[in-house]
């Protein structure tokens, strides 16, 4: 009885003392440790694991935005996967404003140089986030008549597939209709 007590009381003075010899040795290696070494610079067009930022309240703010999603044959296919769900019924399968509605309700052409060269894609992304005057919002919610159907990568998915691959898919789809 008496022997068994000193034993446990020879075990529980290191441990009081977090001083066990092999406490430490997982910490001990040669890995880079937090503030250890100099910063490595984030890759270019990487994004913040908290999100893409989206602290913008109008699309007058949302302007000058940069697009963080790199143009691919990826994204160009999901934007236009997603313009034809999203876009083509007002505007027209390629963008043309020849869809059944487009004059009725006086959807643009989305292939013209006032689309192509005058808005920016940061403009374009408010367009589809807010909405504009007739056209519903895509990104919040908004009465009755917007949505936040579209994520943020989504949006920008959409405007890469307006500015790199909307204009020749309307060719392509403008010469097949000739060539019938
Ligand atoms: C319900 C019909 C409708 C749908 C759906 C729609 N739009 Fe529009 N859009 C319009 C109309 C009408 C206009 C022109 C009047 C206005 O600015 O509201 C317009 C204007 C625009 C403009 C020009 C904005 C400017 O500054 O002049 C862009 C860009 C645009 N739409 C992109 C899109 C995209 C991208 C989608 C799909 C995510 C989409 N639209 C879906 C009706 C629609």
């Amino acid at each position: 009885m008496r022997f068994k007590s000193v034993i446990a009381g020879a075990l529980m003075v290191p441990t009081a003392a977090l001083a066990w010899p092999w406490s430490t040795d997982m910490m001990n290696q040669p890995s880079i440790k937090p503030q250890e070494g100099t910063m490595i610079p984030f890759p270019e067009r990487s994004i913040p694991t908290t999100g893409i930022p989206t602290k913008v309240a109008s699309r007058d703010e949302a302007k000058e935005m940069v697009n963080p999603v790199a143009v691919s044959p990826e994204s160009l296919k999901k934007g236009q996967g997603l313009f034809v769900i999203y876009c083509a019924a007002c505007h027209g399968l390629t963008g043309a404003a020849d869809s059944p509605v487009s004059s009725k309700i006086g959807a643009i052409s989305l292939t013209d140089s006032y689309v192509q060269e005058n808005l920016s894609e940061g403009w374009l992304w408010g367009t589809i986030t807010f909405g504009s005057y007739v056209m519903p919002a895509y990104g919040v919610p908004q009465g009755k008549r917007g949505s936040n159907d579209l994520s943020v990568e989504e949006r920008w998915h959409v405007v890469n597939y307006i500015k790199n691959g909307l204009v020749k898919d309307h060719a392509a789809a403008a010469s097949s209709v000739v060539a019938k």
